[in-house]
């Protein structure tokens, strides 16, 4: 099948890309899983290693999978077979798609569970604590599977729109948004009596912290905050402009996506602590913190019941803000496969978001009934998957593509980065760096697995 630039869709303009590759990146990662990742692994110590991982491996790896994408304008299978014959380069295309789609079908529940406490929260407030807990219960199968279905059907609406008008008009809504409600969050709760100690526990070091497991937790997230690995900006960046500077971009995505992780700690830590100051218990029996689950979603609830009127209010806004920052990141995983069928089995848009979506939809139910799955399928497709497809997309681009046609097709938009700095740090990077650092704590962690 022939695909011009028209047939597959391209995003309207330069800013609508970044949102919306901001908004993949946006999620769920950076409100639910990085505020409590940094306060259980040595507060600032975490953020350190983080930044680390975010801008030597994931720019250099995002700004990889732009330029596949938009070089061969395909999905991540095809994108990598038309730069390699190799076979390892369909399946690091098929094992991205694998990643992602078993990642929706856990993200989704938890999605569903963002949502379902808005509904909570107005219960409560309206003097209906049973149904409140109803909506609240984590483990409520029925409800999460409704929860999960309806977000998913919220999802399909939006990639069936296509890429401007269904992906960028979206995002370009939502993002804003999604940024004044957690500056306005924040502003609020470091008002509020016990958020000082919070602030201490965020932002100050514990290097003694640093390990194998830190670093592998570090270097997962940051993968899975960028959603890099899995193809994701291999589709997006296929929809790109020859115009667009992909070097630019991608550090404007990354500076986003890290920047409102951060500004995320200021909100979610300190509340954990406000939350204390009003009598709840925010550790749990081993004089730990709380682990991300509870916390957001059982911690800052029940600060929410005690803040009065006021309460409704905040709580309805913070999973609100949850909700978009999720909807913008599902939407990008969903694009992905359907982005495959599209170009390799010449499905239509329509009938592919369907199919994909309804399949995973049903994946989604299970894991609704069966919620431990959670952490197996985050620990399998995401920290271990996410890295592990970085490492193949780095081998490939680097080694087989080679650097120097990626440098060519970035040079489309960027034409001084031949002879700028750039050219050569980011070919060390791809090829030498990405790889051995991955490869390092992968071993490190099989290692103290084993010994
Ligand atoms: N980056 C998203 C988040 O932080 C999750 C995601 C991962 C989205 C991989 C797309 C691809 O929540």
């Amino acid at each position: 099948m022939v695909t011009t630039e028209q047939s597959r869709g391209s995003w309207n303009s330069k800013l609508g890309f970044i949102l919306a590759a901001a908004g993949s990146a946006v999620g769920l990662g950076n409100i639910w899983a990085f505020p409590s990742k940094v306060a259980d692994n040595g507060g600032a110590a975490f953020i350190v290693v983080y930044l680390i991982c975010c801008f030597i491996i994931g720019l250099p790896v995002m700004v990889a999978e732009l330029s596949v994408g938009r070089y061969s304008r395909k999905n991540p299978v095809g994108a990598l077979k038309s730069v390699s014959k190799h076979w390892i380069a369909p399946v690091t295309g098929a094992w991205g798609i694998l990643c992602g789609v078993m990642i929706l079908s856990f993200y989704l529940v938890v999605a569903g569970w963002t949502t379902g406490y808005i509904f909570e929260e107005i219960f409560y407030f309206a003097g209906f604590p049973e149904i409140a807990s109803w909506f609240g219960a984590l483990d409520n199968g029925l409800k999460n599977a409704i929860f999960s279905v309806l977000f998913m059907l919220t999802t399909i609406s939006v990639i069936t729109g296509g890429v401007s008008n269904g992906i960028e008009k979206a995002t370009k809504f939502m993002m804003p948004v999604l940024i004044a409600i957690l500056v306005i969050m924040i502003v609020y709760v470091l008002t509020l009596e016990g958020s000082g100690d919070g602030l201490r526990v965020y932002l100050q070091p514990d290097f003694s912290m640093i390990n194998a497991d830190l670093v592998l937790s570090a270097m997962g997230q940051a993968f899975f905050s960028l959603s890099l690995g899995m193809g994701a900006l291999i589709t997006y960046g296929s929809y790109i402009s020859k115009k667009q500077n992909l070097v630019e971009s991608a550090t404007y995505v990354t500076l986003s996506d890290v920047g409102i992780a951060f500004l995320a700690g200021f909100l979610i830590i300190p509340a954990m602590y406000v939350a204390q100051a009003s009598g709840v218990e925010i550790m749990d029996a081993d004089g730990n913190l709380a682990a991300s689950t509870t916390l957001v979603f059982n911690v800052l609830p029940e600060m929410f019941h005690n803040m009065g009127v006021g309460g409704v209010l905040a709580g309805v806004m913070f999973f609100l803000l949850l909700g978009m920052a999720a909807l913008t990141s599902t939407i990008s995983l969903l694009e992905v496969p359907v982005s495959y069928a599209i170009d390799e089995h010449n499905i239509s848009r329509k009938k592919a978001a369907w199919g994909i979506g309804g399949a995973i939809m049903l994946l989604a139910v299970i894991v609704s009934f069966n919620i431990n799955l959670i952490g197996v399928l985050d620990l399998i497709f995401s920290t271990v998957g996410l890295p592990l497809g970085g490492l193949m997309i780095s081998l490939v681009v680097g080694y087989l593509w080679t650097s120097n046609e990626a440098i060519q097709e970035i040079s489309s938009g960027f034409p001084g980065i031949k002879d700028s700095w750039i050219a050569p740090l980011w070919t060390i990077a791809i090829k030498v760096i990405c790889p051995i650092i991955i490869g390092l704590v992968f071993i490190t962690t099989l290692y103290s697995l084993f010994f």
